[in-house]
């Protein structure tokens, strides 16, 4: 059967207390999206009417992320926790509240489980016929888990560990608390739901006995992956899933494509775009809608949050964030690219150079240790070592605005505002406050004078001294005497 789901409900309502965390549980993040997060995208896959989640504790966070994520998602308070089949009854109520009428099938979530993928929710609805049809799996161990209860081929019951038979407790096949319901078996028997059980909760898992009392029959679809089901209850289980999730991502680029040195050391968010023929260096971590287009190599020892990376270009040891790096260009070792850096086709960001809010142009180059902030730099212009562009005066940021073919000298502080005008250049070590002509050659340092014969005067002793008198000895040279000029060492 595969008629269009009414419903999923995912169950979000619990606490996690395991996760020791001020932050709700199904908000943590495994490859840049929540736990609940993937879920929801899980559900999304096979197109129901409404998507509801069950919210209790932490729900004013979890109602803001959902706004924020999928708007479209429905919510529903449970202010108690009083069970899954209570946390089901009230998204059901919901969902009839606001107009719904609840046919076909429904399928019934958990929010904590980020491995679920689409493609296994298509194959549940693909298995599922009758009344219902549990999603399990079989586990080398099953503890802690809901136990399926086998009467030939068919379900007869699930039974909670807690309230288990010793032989039960054997039994190998778990429920993943997944199912697809057909909504009128399921509407029934919501309501009758007892709590005489060890924790005094509505079971949903009570409703599968009542099927079967009835009749009915619910049938078990084991999981293709197991990984597919598992919960993340703690920090630990956390690190577990985001390690398939890494694998799973990776393994998917490769056969897309995308080269990796060391997949083990590559941390790729889902939301990461990668085209054919990038190269991926180890230690490179890849973060939200980050894009890279064919050829580049990225890494070693590169993290990308949200950038762009143009074709054919190289990104070696670099941490960069809302970046725009061009076709062919290149950028590292040890560079950091703030929000708004945008570097053109073949521009060149070295090594200790940050830069913030500026555009690099097409070709330009910004080779060695430089801050670059607020500023425009234009196509083919080249900033000396240590040039710094000034953009703060200490109450507010000012532009700078570098023509084309500009020649800044190494050393140049550019206090903005200031524009340089195309193919100036600016002496090195030189403070430019004032806007420099197109072709002009701006100086804006004090003038080198020698004091003759100080060193002679002030370190007679020295090791310096002594190799200057060598150096004079050899060429011949007389060194005048510059006494009159005299300056006092500090
Ligand atoms: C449940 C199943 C168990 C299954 C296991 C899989 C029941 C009675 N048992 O057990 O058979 O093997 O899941 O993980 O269903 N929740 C609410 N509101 C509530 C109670 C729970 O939203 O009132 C949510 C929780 O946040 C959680 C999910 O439902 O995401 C499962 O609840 P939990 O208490 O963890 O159920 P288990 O005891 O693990
Ligand atoms: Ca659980």
């Amino acid at each position: 059967m595969s008629s269009r789901p009414f419903a999923v409900i995912i169950l979000a309502a619990g606490e996690g207390t395991r996760m020791k965390s001020a932050t709700p549980k199904v908000l943590h993040q495994v490859a840049g999206r929540s736990l609940l997060g993937h879920v929801v995208e899980a559900a999304a896959h096979i197109e129901p009417e409404h998507v509801i989640v069950v919210v209790g504790h932490g729900r004013e966070q979890v109602s803001a992320h959902l706004a924020e994520v999928a708007p479209w998602v429905l919510t529903v308070v449970q202010e108690e926790q009083l069970g899954t089949g209570h946390a089901v009854r009230i998204a059901l109520e919901d969902l009839i509240a606001r107009g719904g009428r609840p046919e076909g099938p429904i399928v019934v979530l958990t929010g904590d489980t980020p491995l679920l993928t689409g493609a296994s929710l298509d194959s549940l609805m693909a298995a599922h016929e009758g009344a219902c049809t549990v999603l399990t799996a079989r586990l080398a161990d099953p503890t802690g888990y809901g136990r399926i209860v086998r009467k030939g081929s068919v379900v007869s019951a699930i039974v909670e560990e807690r309230d288990a038979t010793d032989e039960q407790r054997t039994i190998d096949e778990i429920n993943s608390g997944m199912y697809v319901f057909d909504a009128a078996a399921l509407g029934e028997r919501i309501g009758q739901l007892g709590t005489d059980n060890t924790q005094g909760e509505e079971y949903l898992t009570d409703i599968v006995g009542m099927l079967t009392a009835d009749g009915l029959v619910v049938n078990a679809h084991i999981a293709a992956d197991p990984d597919d089901i598992r919960g993340v209850n703690d920090r630990a289980q956390l690190a577990e899933a985001a390690a398939i999730m890494r694998d799973r991502i990776n393994v998917r680029w490769m056969r897309e494509g995308v080269t990796m040195a060391d997949p083990s050391s590559v941390w790729i968010d889902v939301d990461v775009e990668i085209e054919p023929d990038v190269t991926l260096l180890p230690n490179t971590v890849l973060q939200g809608p980050t894009v890279i287009a064919t050829g580049a190599r990225v890494g070693p020892g590169t993290t990308l949050v949200t950038c762009e990376v143009g074709a054919d270009a190289e990104v070696i040891h670099t941490w960069a964030q809302l970046a725009v790096i061009g076709e062919g260009a290149s950028v590292g070792p040890f560079t950091y690219l703030r929000p708004g850096a945008r570097l053109g086709t073949g521009a060149k960001a070295g090594a200790y150079v940050e830069i913030k809010n500026a555009e690099v142009g097409d070709g330009a180059k910004v080779p060695h240790l430089s801050y670059v902030g607020d500023a425009q730099i234009g196509e083919g212009s080249n900033v000396g070592a240590a040039t710094v562009f000034v953009n703060y005066d200490g109450q507010d940021k000012h532009r700078t605005v570098v023509g084309r073919e500009v020649r800044i000298g190494s050393d140049s502080m550019l206090v903005a505002p200031v524009e340089i005008g195309d193919g100036a250049y600016t002496a090195a070590g030189s403070v430019i406050t004032e806007d420099v002509p197109p072709g002009a050659m701006a100086v804006g340092r004090a003038k080198q004078r020698n004091i003759e014969g100080w060193v002679e005067r002030r370190r007679s002793d020295s090791s310096s001294a002594r190799a200057a008198r060598e150096a004079n000895a050899a060429s011949g040279r007389v060194q005048p005497d510059d006494a009159s000029d005299d300056v006092r060492e500090e």
